[in-house]
């Protein structure tokens, strides 16, 4: 299996959309039938400024003309935007860092320019190939926000790949265990300066 990473336009990511909630489903190992309720968001985000999308793709070891990059089976997504006041995630996030103590001029430091990474999964059967890791650093490359924000699962001992893989690339503590409205699970917010 060789992959290829591209970037996916508006127009792309609307043609691969079920294609990449596939990957999202599967990555997260998430119940069938999951895409259906993340569809007309992935869809919403696309229209948010600063938004910008990457995939990995499965490309032949061998060019085959036939096999166009437009064509070929996705291995990855990630996407993110600029944050901003009226994004439930950005009001979420401040309530918590509020409730955290965390003082009102390094709320507005962290919200004022970051890119929320908002997705990023690697197909199971592509995992640990270094696969997300590139993704993340083409989708941050060139960014001129301040900061790169995102949320991801507590998980016992940080023992899981996203974990790894955001602690490699310097992501620190910004609020942890926290729970946003309608969801039981725990989250990390995780954060560090740009450029990477
Ligand atoms: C988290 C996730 C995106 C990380 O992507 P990934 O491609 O699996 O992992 P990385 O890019 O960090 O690569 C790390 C692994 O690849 C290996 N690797 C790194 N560079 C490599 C290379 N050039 N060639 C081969 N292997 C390489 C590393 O040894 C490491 O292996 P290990 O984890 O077994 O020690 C992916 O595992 C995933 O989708 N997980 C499920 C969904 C999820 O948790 N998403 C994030 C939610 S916030």
């Amino acid at each position: 299996m060789a992959a290829r990473l591209i970037d996916l336009s508006p127009g792309d990511m609307q043609q691969r959309l079920r294609e990449a909630l596939a990957v999202y489903v599967d990555a997260m190992h998430y119940p069938r039938g999951t895409e259906d309720q993340r569809a007309s968001m992935w869809l919403e985000h696309i229209r948010r400024r600063g938004w910008k999308a990457v995939a990995a793709i499965d490309v032949p070891d061998v060019p085959d003309p036939q096999a166009l990059p437009s064509s070929a089976p996705l291995l990855g997504i990630a996407y993110g935007y600029c944050g901003s006041p009226d994004q439930w995630w950005q009001q979420q996030v401040v309530s918590g860092l509020k409730r955290s103590g965390v003082d009102g001029a390094r709320i507005t430091e962290l919200m004022t320019s970051y890119f929320e990474l908002t997705e990023l999964h690697i197909h199971p059967q592509a995992q640990g190939r270094g696969l997300g890791e590139a993704l993340i650093r083409r989708l941050l490359d060139g960014r001129s926000e301040q900061y790169v924000l995102l949320s991801t699962p507590e998980i016992n001992g940080e023992g899981n790949r996203a974990w790894r893989l955001y602690r490699r690339l310097g992501f620190t503590d910004v609020i942890r265990g926290y729970h946003f409205a309608g969801d039981p699970r725990a989250f990390a917010i995780l954060g560090r300066p740009l450029p990477l």
